[in-house]
């Protein structure tokens, strides 16, 4: 049986591959999800025949419950809200390692008391078994609490904290008081140790709230995938602690992956993990305040209408849309469809530009128009659409900002200095459809606002493009 376990195990290690590498482009995405999900099936059915298991009643029961939640708030959840769901998913699996390692730990200890008063000798768990258990309570513990400050932040619910200097402080308190109490629990009464073990959870439940709470909001997508990572840490550590290989291969897979992806979200806005974790929020770094912000515009931007911007789109022959968060927040995504649709029957090449790190989440902007079926081959990532603004008659800049901030390639004392943008200003002319002067994620202004071929129309994005959809209807 446990040969055809470990196949079971192998064989959903090969499909979690297969189905990451599908997930990699929008044409192969479902696909990849499915692959992945068949994947899950057949590692719980191994999970499932494991020798370990010793009631299925409460398994079964636990699976209808969680399904049921599971199925209800997927149903629920808004497009907008996927961060939010990602990260409480990321806690409970942490939150999940740390009770699973903690009642292999009680299990261990009842079976070294029975051994003992029946007179035997027991014989003590090595020390890896040891390690990954600490690892698997501790990374767990983190993971959890850290993720619902994370799921708060993108609520709304907590701000941006003022006391970065009181959390880093306490952070350092709390590493040292670890290492300490780890260094105890391996080499001293590991198995009496259960005091011990309780004082190093709630430390780690204050430092998953001390690490996450001094992070900017907007800075969030990139600590959720990081604490993916930690997830799926945890999840390998107690997979050695069960001794699941499955366990093992999945958790090593979701953290790898996360890690990964943490480090590719930093690259393409420029900033170092560190900087990210440590260096406060962003908008608060930046330190630009209103004043000054409108001081930047102030009698230098250029408005224009809808029905003037239709008239402009009448006679182009090539038109980027650039999305931003602006356009998810809008929930603007079918009227850009429909707009690009318009001009497309009259004989516009139209395309779509695409930032990695435009909007919140990865592939943010590739999910919105793909609900709006925008087809794939019309979303040109950064690269690729670059050279192609300098031929293009209007770039429509739709709820983006900073993505499109010359201040990334000119300011080296930007906060964005470094980070690629999507080279807007080379189009014949530029709108940049927003509510008002307000900056983006950065906190800081956008000198494309101002530049000689720019127009801004001021307004939310979907009523702006439906004013502009009817504008053209009337050509
Ligand atoms: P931002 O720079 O954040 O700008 C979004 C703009 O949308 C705002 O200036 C806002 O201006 C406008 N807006 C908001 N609601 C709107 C509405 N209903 N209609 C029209 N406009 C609206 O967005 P971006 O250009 O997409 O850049 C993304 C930023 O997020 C980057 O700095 C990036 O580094 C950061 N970030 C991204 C990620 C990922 S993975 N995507 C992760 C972490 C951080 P008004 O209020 O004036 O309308």
């Amino acid at each position: 049986m446990s040969v055809f376990i470990n196949i079971c195990y192998l064989v959903a290690a090969v499909l979690f591959i297969y189905g990451i590498k599908g997930m990699t482009s929008p044409k192969t995405a479902v696909r990849g999800n499915q692959l992945s999900a068949i994947g899950m099936l057949i590692a719980v059915v191994g999970a499932l025949l494991d020798h370990n298991v010793v009631n299925y009643l409460y398994i079964i029961m636990g699976l209808l419950i969680g399904a049921a939640i599971g199925g209800f708030l997927a149903r629920r959840v808004q497009m907008t809200s996927m961060p939010e769901m990602v990260a409480a998913l990321n806690g409970f699996g942490g939150g999940a390692s740390l009770m699973v390692a903690a009642a292999s730990y009680m299990e261990m200890q009842i079976l070294a008391d029975r051994t003992i008063a029946a007179g035997g000798v027991f014989e003590h768990p090595p020390l890896q078994w040891s390690v990954a258990l600490i690892l698997s309570i501790l990374i767990g513990a983190v993971t959890l609490t850290g993720s619902f400050i994370a799921v708060g932040k993108l609520m709304g619910k907590l701000g941006d904290s003022s006391q970065v200097k009181m959390f880093k402080a306490i952070v350092k308190v709390c590493f040292v008081l670890l290492i300490a109490g780890s260094a105890y629990f391996l080499y001293g009464d590991t198995m009496h140790s259960d005091n011990l073990l309780i004082v190093m959870i709630v430390i780690c439940l204050l430092l998953g709230v001390a690490l996450v709470m001094p992070i900017g909001g907007a800075d969030m997508p990139v600590v959720i995938a990081l604490l993916n990572s930690y997830s799926g840490l945890a999840g390998s550590a107690t997979g050695f602690v069960l001794g699941n290989n499955g366990l093992i291969i999945t958790g090593s897979l979701v953290g790898a992956s996360g890690i990964i992806l943490t480090m590719i979200m930093c690259k393409a806005m420029n900033r170092s993990l560190t900087n990210v974790l440590f260096g406060g929020s962003m908008a608060a770094q930046a330190g630009v305040s209103k004043d000054e912000n409108d001081k930047f515009y102030e009698g230098k931007v250029k408005m224009a209408s809808s029905e003037e911007v239709a008239m402009m789109l009448e006679s182009a022959s090539k038109v980027i849309f650039v999305p931003g968060y602006g356009l998810a927040v809008a929930q603007a995504q079918h009227a850009t469809r429909e707009l690009a649709s318009m001009l497309q029957k009259r004989g516009t090449e139209v395309k779509y530009a695409i930032h990695p790190v435009a909007g919140r989440m990865p592939g943010h902007m590739n999910v919105l128009l793909a609900e709006a079926e925008v087809p794939y081959e019309q979303l040109v990532e950064m690269d690729v659409i670059n050279p192609e603004f300098a031929q293009t008659d209007v770039a429509i800049v739709l709820g983006a900002n900073d993505v499109t901030n010359p201040a990334a390639a000119s300011d080296p004392n930007s906060p964005i200095y470094g980070m690629p943008i999507l080279q807007v200003a080379n189009a014949r002319s530029v709108v940049i459809v927003k509510r008002g002067l307000a900056p983006g994620f950065a906190g800081i202004p956008n000198s494309l606002f101002i530049n000689e071929n720019s127009v801004m129309v001021h307004g939310d994005a979907k009523l702006v493009l439906q004013e502009m959809i009817a504008a053209m209807k009337d050509l």
